[in-house]
Protein backbone atom coordinates (compact mmCIF):
# COMPACT_ATOMS: atom_id res chain seq x y z
CA UNK A 1 0.00 0.00 0.00
CA UNK A 2 1.02 3.69 -0.70
CA UNK A 3 -0.40 5.93 1.88
CA UNK A 4 -0.03 9.74 1.79
CA UNK A 5 -1.43 11.54 5.32
CA UNK A 6 -1.40 15.72 5.21
CA UNK A 7 -2.34 16.72 8.59
CA UNK A 8 -2.99 20.05 10.42
CA UNK A 9 -3.45 22.20 13.81
CA UNK A 10 -6.67 19.96 13.94
CA UNK A 11 -4.93 16.94 14.78
CA UNK A 12 -3.07 18.06 18.11
CA UNK A 13 -6.01 20.01 19.26
CA UNK A 14 -7.09 17.20 21.76
CA UNK A 15 -3.36 17.36 22.93
CA UNK A 16 -4.30 21.12 24.32
CA UNK A 17 -3.07 22.89 21.81
CA UNK A 18 -5.10 25.35 19.94
CA UNK A 19 -5.77 25.52 16.33
CA UNK A 20 -4.87 28.75 14.59
CA UNK A 21 -8.40 29.61 12.95
CA UNK A 22 -10.49 27.96 15.83
CA UNK A 23 -11.83 30.60 18.79
CA UNK A 24 -8.92 29.60 21.21
CA UNK A 25 -6.42 30.07 19.15
CA UNK A 26 -6.92 33.48 19.98
CA UNK A 27 -3.98 34.73 22.35
CA UNK A 28 -3.76 38.16 23.99
CA UNK A 29 -6.96 38.98 22.33
CA UNK A 30 -4.38 38.51 19.04
CA UNK A 31 -5.31 36.64 15.76
CA UNK A 32 -2.53 34.18 15.43
CA UNK A 33 -2.41 33.99 11.90
CA UNK A 34 -1.23 38.03 11.89
CA UNK A 35 1.42 36.74 14.70
CA UNK A 36 2.74 34.14 12.71
CA UNK A 37 3.89 36.53 10.02
CA UNK A 38 7.36 38.46 9.63
CA UNK A 39 5.53 41.67 9.80
CA UNK A 40 4.58 41.48 12.93
CA UNK A 41 8.23 39.74 14.05
CA UNK A 42 9.67 42.71 12.44
CA UNK A 43 7.16 45.71 13.98
CA UNK A 44 7.52 43.77 17.83
CA UNK A 45 9.80 41.21 17.96
CA UNK A 46 9.29 40.64 21.99
CA UNK A 47 5.36 40.10 21.65
CA UNK A 48 5.99 37.16 18.72
CA UNK A 49 8.49 35.79 20.77
CA UNK A 50 6.60 35.79 24.19
CA UNK A 51 4.17 33.70 22.17
CA UNK A 52 6.10 31.63 20.72
CA UNK A 53 7.69 30.98 24.23
CA UNK A 54 4.31 30.09 25.60
CA UNK A 55 3.23 27.91 22.65
CA UNK A 56 6.89 25.96 23.17
CA UNK A 57 6.04 25.68 26.88
CA UNK A 58 2.28 24.21 26.49
CA UNK A 59 3.58 21.63 23.42
CA UNK A 60 6.30 20.56 25.97
CA UNK A 61 4.20 19.40 28.47
CA UNK A 62 1.63 18.40 25.61
CA UNK A 63 1.29 14.53 25.07
CA UNK A 64 0.48 12.86 21.13
CA UNK A 65 -3.19 11.82 21.67
CA UNK A 66 -4.46 8.51 19.86
CA UNK A 67 -4.48 10.76 16.35
CA UNK A 68 -0.85 10.78 16.28
CA UNK A 69 -0.67 7.66 17.37
CA UNK A 70 -3.02 6.25 14.80
CA UNK A 71 -0.74 7.86 12.21
CA UNK A 72 2.46 6.65 13.81
CA UNK A 73 0.78 2.74 13.98
CA UNK A 74 0.07 3.46 9.98
CA UNK A 75 3.73 4.55 9.37
CA UNK A 76 5.04 1.58 10.79
CA UNK A 77 2.66 -0.88 9.18
CA UNK A 78 2.95 0.35 5.46
CA UNK A 79 5.44 -0.12 2.89
CA UNK A 80 5.36 3.52 1.21
CA UNK A 81 4.12 6.28 3.20
CA UNK A 82 4.72 9.66 3.94
CA UNK A 83 2.82 12.14 6.64
CA UNK A 84 3.09 15.92 5.24
CA UNK A 85 2.09 17.56 8.32
CA UNK A 86 1.88 21.44 8.80
CA UNK A 87 2.17 21.43 12.27
CA UNK A 88 5.25 22.88 14.20
CA UNK A 89 4.61 20.63 17.05
CA UNK A 90 6.84 18.11 17.63
CA UNK A 91 3.71 15.50 18.61
CA UNK A 92 3.59 13.18 15.65
CA UNK A 93 7.56 12.65 16.20
CA UNK A 94 6.85 11.91 19.76
CA UNK A 95 4.27 9.18 19.15
CA UNK A 96 6.90 7.31 17.14
CA UNK A 97 7.31 8.50 13.55
CA UNK A 98 10.39 8.58 11.80
CA UNK A 99 12.28 11.19 10.35
CA UNK A 100 12.37 9.67 7.24
CA UNK A 101 8.48 9.20 6.82
CA UNK A 102 7.55 12.60 8.12
CA UNK A 103 8.15 16.58 6.24
CA UNK A 104 7.29 19.52 8.50
CA UNK A 105 6.51 21.56 5.75
CA UNK A 106 6.18 24.62 8.41
CA UNK A 107 9.25 23.83 10.45
CA UNK A 108 9.61 22.94 14.07
CA UNK A 109 8.55 25.27 16.62
CA UNK A 110 11.86 23.92 18.52
CA UNK A 111 14.21 25.14 16.12
CA UNK A 112 15.48 29.13 17.06
CA UNK A 113 17.17 30.18 13.83
CA UNK A 114 18.95 33.14 12.90
CA UNK A 115 17.01 36.24 10.94
CA UNK A 116 20.05 37.13 9.06
CA UNK A 117 22.72 34.76 8.86
CA UNK A 118 22.50 30.93 8.24
CA UNK A 119 22.96 29.78 11.77
CA UNK A 120 20.09 27.76 13.52
CA UNK A 121 20.19 25.46 16.31
CA UNK A 122 17.50 23.60 18.25
CA UNK A 123 16.75 25.02 21.29
CA UNK A 124 17.02 28.50 22.83
CA UNK A 125 13.45 30.12 24.89
CA UNK A 126 11.18 27.59 26.33
CA UNK A 127 13.10 25.13 24.26
CA UNK A 128 11.96 21.57 24.85
CA UNK A 129 15.75 20.20 25.75
CA UNK A 130 16.59 21.44 29.19
CA UNK A 131 20.19 21.54 28.36
CA UNK A 132 19.72 24.02 25.61
CA UNK A 133 17.90 26.54 27.16
CA UNK A 134 19.38 29.76 27.71
CA UNK A 135 22.41 28.58 25.72
CA UNK A 136 21.28 31.42 23.15
CA UNK A 137 22.80 34.68 24.30
CA UNK A 138 20.29 37.11 25.09
CA UNK A 139 19.79 40.33 26.25
CA UNK A 140 18.42 41.00 29.80
CA UNK A 141 14.64 42.03 30.21
CA UNK A 142 14.57 45.30 31.13
CA UNK A 143 10.98 44.44 33.19
CA UNK A 144 9.53 41.02 34.34
CA UNK A 145 6.88 41.42 31.19
CA UNK A 146 9.62 41.23 28.69
CA UNK A 147 10.92 38.49 27.09
CA UNK A 148 14.69 37.69 26.70
CA UNK A 149 15.52 38.15 23.05
CA UNK A 150 18.24 35.63 21.33
CA UNK A 151 20.86 36.87 19.32
CA UNK A 152 22.85 34.80 17.02
CA UNK A 153 26.25 33.61 18.49
CA UNK A 154 27.60 33.85 15.28
CA UNK A 155 26.86 37.55 13.83
CA UNK A 156 24.38 39.08 16.40
CA UNK A 157 21.43 39.36 14.41
CA UNK A 158 18.10 38.55 16.26
CA UNK A 159 17.26 34.61 16.32
CA UNK A 160 13.76 34.17 15.16
CA UNK A 161 11.32 30.72 15.57
CA UNK A 162 12.81 28.11 12.74
CA UNK A 163 9.04 28.11 11.30
CA UNK A 164 7.65 29.36 8.22
CA UNK A 165 5.55 32.47 8.48
CA UNK A 166 2.48 33.59 6.03
CA UNK A 167 3.85 34.57 3.31
CA UNK A 168 7.28 33.17 3.81
CA UNK A 169 9.25 30.49 0.96
CA UNK A 170 8.76 26.64 1.73
CA UNK A 171 11.98 25.13 2.54
CA UNK A 172 13.38 23.76 -0.66
CA UNK A 173 14.47 20.52 0.55
CA UNK A 174 11.13 19.72 2.54
CA UNK A 175 9.16 20.50 -1.12
CA UNK A 176 11.36 18.20 -2.74
CA UNK A 177 10.57 15.60 -0.74
CA UNK A 178 6.91 15.98 -0.85
CA UNK A 179 7.27 16.57 -4.78
CA UNK A 180 9.67 12.90 -5.25
CA UNK A 181 7.08 11.44 -3.09
CA UNK A 182 4.29 12.16 -5.27
CA UNK A 183 5.86 11.76 -8.46
CA UNK A 184 7.01 8.25 -7.46
CA UNK A 185 3.96 7.07 -8.02
CA UNK A 186 -0.05 7.33 -7.07
CA UNK A 187 -1.36 6.51 -3.58
CA UNK A 188 -4.10 4.22 -2.62
CA UNK A 189 -5.32 5.96 0.40
CA UNK A 190 -4.73 9.63 0.91
CA UNK A 191 -6.05 10.83 3.92
CA UNK A 192 -6.20 14.56 4.82
CA UNK A 193 -6.81 15.42 8.64
CA UNK A 194 -7.43 18.55 10.96
CA UNK A 195 -6.71 21.17 8.16
CA UNK A 196 -8.83 23.84 6.60
CA UNK A 197 -6.69 23.35 3.64
CA UNK A 198 -6.03 26.90 2.87
CA UNK A 199 -2.71 26.83 1.21
CA UNK A 200 -2.82 25.67 -2.37
CA UNK A 201 -0.60 23.42 -1.83
CA UNK A 202 -2.10 20.98 0.24
CA UNK A 203 -4.89 20.97 -2.08
CA UNK A 204 -2.26 20.49 -4.90
CA UNK A 205 -0.62 16.91 -3.07
CA UNK A 206 -3.90 15.86 -1.76
CA UNK A 207 -5.48 15.88 -5.45
CA UNK A 208 -2.53 15.30 -7.22
CA UNK A 209 -1.57 12.02 -4.74
CA UNK A 210 -5.16 10.62 -5.19
CA UNK A 211 -4.63 11.17 -9.04
CA UNK A 212 -5.45 7.06 -9.57
CA UNK A 213 -8.67 6.75 -7.78
CA UNK A 214 -7.24 6.49 -4.20
CA UNK A 215 -9.82 6.77 -1.59
CA UNK A 216 -9.23 10.50 -0.70
CA UNK A 217 -10.25 10.98 3.29
CA UNK A 218 -11.05 13.83 4.81
CA UNK A 219 -10.91 13.70 9.10
CA UNK A 220 -12.67 16.97 10.24
CA UNK A 221 -15.42 17.96 12.02
CA UNK A 222 -16.38 20.74 9.64
CA UNK A 223 -16.60 21.37 5.90
CA UNK A 224 -13.37 22.54 3.86
CA UNK A 225 -12.33 23.22 0.36
CA UNK A 226 -11.11 19.61 0.37
CA UNK A 227 -14.71 18.30 1.29
CA UNK A 228 -16.41 18.49 -2.06
CA UNK A 229 -12.87 16.23 -3.82
CA UNK A 230 -13.15 13.63 -0.95
CA UNK A 231 -14.01 10.48 -1.93
CA UNK A 232 -14.90 9.89 2.29
CA UNK A 233 -16.27 12.53 4.75
CA UNK A 234 -15.35 12.13 8.36
CA UNK A 235 -17.10 14.30 10.70
CA UNK A 236 -15.36 13.18 14.00
CA UNK A 237 -12.34 14.51 15.90
CA UNK A 238 -9.37 13.39 14.50
CA UNK A 239 -8.45 11.19 17.88
CA UNK A 240 -11.36 9.34 17.66
CA UNK A 241 -12.09 8.70 13.18
CA UNK A 242 -8.20 8.12 13.02
CA UNK A 243 -7.57 4.93 15.08
CA UNK A 244 -10.75 3.89 13.41
CA UNK A 245 -9.81 4.56 9.74
CA UNK A 246 -6.28 3.12 10.59
CA UNK A 247 -7.63 -0.10 12.04
CA UNK A 248 -10.05 -0.63 9.08
CA UNK A 249 -6.64 -0.08 6.42
CA UNK A 250 -4.42 -2.41 8.41
CA UNK A 251 -7.44 -4.96 8.82
CA UNK A 252 -7.73 -4.47 4.83
CA UNK A 253 -10.78 -3.56 2.99
CA UNK A 254 -13.16 -2.94 5.76
CA UNK A 255 -13.11 0.84 3.99
P1 LIG B 1 -6.37 25.75 11.17
O1 LIG B 1 -6.40 26.34 12.55
O2 LIG B 1 -6.57 26.65 10.01
O3 LIG B 1 -7.48 24.65 11.04
C1 LIG B 1 -7.69 23.64 11.97
C2 LIG B 1 -8.66 22.67 11.35
O4 LIG B 1 -8.80 21.59 12.24
C3 LIG B 1 -10.06 23.23 11.11
O5 LIG B 1 -10.48 22.87 9.80
C4 LIG B 1 -10.92 22.56 12.17
O6 LIG B 1 -12.27 22.31 11.71
C5 LIG B 1 -10.18 21.26 12.36
N1 LIG B 1 -10.32 20.66 13.69
C6 LIG B 1 -10.52 21.26 14.87
N2 LIG B 1 -10.56 20.37 15.86
C7 LIG B 1 -10.36 19.15 15.29
C8 LIG B 1 -10.27 17.82 15.78
N3 LIG B 1 -10.37 17.55 17.06
N4 LIG B 1 -10.06 16.82 14.88
C9 LIG B 1 -9.94 17.07 13.54
N5 LIG B 1 -10.03 18.32 13.05
C10 LIG B 1 -10.22 19.34 13.89
O7 LIG B 1 -5.04 24.92 11.06
P2 LIG B 1 -4.25 24.43 9.78
O8 LIG B 1 -5.17 24.05 8.67
O9 LIG B 1 -3.26 23.44 10.25
O10 LIG B 1 0.81 28.06 8.99
O11 LIG B 1 -3.50 25.72 9.39
C11 LIG B 1 -2.55 25.64 8.40
C12 LIG B 1 -1.49 26.62 8.65
O12 LIG B 1 -2.01 27.92 8.80
C13 LIG B 1 -0.65 26.43 9.88
O13 LIG B 1 0.37 25.47 9.73
C14 LIG B 1 -0.08 27.76 10.06
C15 LIG B 1 -1.38 28.46 9.95
O14 LIG B 1 -1.41 29.74 10.05
C16 LIG B 1 1.79 28.93 9.13
O15 LIG B 1 2.10 29.39 10.19
C17 LIG B 1 2.49 29.24 7.84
Amino acid sequence: MRVLVLTGAGVSAESGIPTFRGKDGYWRNLDPTTLATPEAFARDSKLVWEWYRERRERIRTAQPNAAHEAVARLAQQTDEFLLVTQNVDDLHTRAGIPAQRMVRIHGDIFVTRCSRCEFSERGGVGSSEPHMRGRLRSIAPASDNDVNLPWCAKCHALMRPGVVWFGEQLSRNELERVENFIDAGACDVVIVAGTTATFGYIMDWAMRASRDGAKLIEVNPEETSLSRFATRLVRQPAAIALPRIVDALINRGAL
